[in-house]
């Protein structure tokens, strides 16, 4: 392999990708995996850890399992303590768990802006404060948080998303604040309109569809692989200098109006 190439090698890492059954966790775990790192998998339903285990494994690739919830800090201690007590570390945190909860704002339950800010924000802060320890004694890590377009943008009906993904953007500066000085790089990655189980709806409205093709210069929605090079450039030795970044990755929409 050529020296530059090795830069975006992750051989002999390990990398935790949080909410990894489907969607976009499961390609950031495939292609991490494909680099040379062994993966741990997480999400809450057993049934669809395993069978993404299972696809993974099938693949060749190193795979590990943990099910936990990324709101509840009790599940994150006790899974990363199982960890701890068979000697292994994580070289590498991926903050994707995330989910979508839709409403105008004068109809938007507390539940719903509570669970949105949970799953999507407060998880990064735990899971983060759960890890981190060991990268900094280790002097050594990456954490890339996904957060969105819409941590730039605002649309109607999703304040606590946005709030929560605007909220994600800025606890990835301040991790950045506070532990870039331990060779740590902490990063955001920025997807635009991708297809997955969360946009589905969306996907399958006309109105919609047409609206996003229309505005987005690339002119399609990403599919998750458009993901894949970015998060293990923020994941390698290629970005050991780029830190509290957020990286956009949304066929264009960002940049034209
Ligand atoms: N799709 C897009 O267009 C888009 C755009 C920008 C940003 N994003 C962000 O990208 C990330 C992944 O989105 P996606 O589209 O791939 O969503 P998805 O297909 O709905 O997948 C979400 C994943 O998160 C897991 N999860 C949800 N709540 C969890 C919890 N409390 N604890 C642990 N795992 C949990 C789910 O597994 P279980 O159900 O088993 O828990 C699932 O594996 C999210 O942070 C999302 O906000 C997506």
């Amino acid at each position: 392999m050529k020296k530059t190439l090795e830069r975006f090698a992750l051989n002999g890492k390990r990398a935790l990708v949080t909410g990894s059954t489907q969607g976009i966790g499961l390609a950031i775990a495939r292609g991490l995996a494909e680099s040379g790192a062994s993966v741990i998998l997480n999400g809450r339903s057993s049934e669809k850890l395993s069978a993404a285990h299972r696809e993974l494994s099938a693949e060749g690739h190193t795979v590990e399992s943990l099910a936990f919830d990324v709101t509840n800090p009790n599940s994150i201690k006790a899974a990363l303590a199982s960890l701890t007590e068979s000697g292994k570390h994580i070289d590498i945190l991926i903050n994707n768990a995330g989910i979508q909860r839709r409403a105008p704002l004068l109809e938007m339950t507390l539940a719903d802006w509570q669970a949105v800010i949970d799953t999507n924000l407060t998880s990064a802060f735990l899971v983060s404060q759960a890890v981190a320890p060991s990268m900094i004694e280790r002097k050594s890590g990456k954490i890339v948080n996904v957060c969105s377009l819409m941590s730039e943008l605002a649309r109607p009906t999703i304040a606590n998303y946005s709030a929560a993904k605007g909220g994600l953007k800025m606890l990835t500066r301040s991790m950045c604040a506070e532990w870039a000085k331990n060779n740590i790089q902490i990063n955001g990655l920025a997807p635009g309109y991708i297809e997955t189980e969360m946009t589905k709806s969306l996907v399958q409205d006309e109105k919609f569809d047409s609206w996003i093709r229309g505005r987005t210069p690339s002119g399609r929605w990403g599919c998750v692989e458009d993901l894949v090079g970015a998060t293990i450039f923020l994941s390698s030795p290629a970005s050991n200098y780029v830190n509290g970044h957020l990286l956009v990755v949304d066929g264009g929409l960002s940049a034209v109006v």
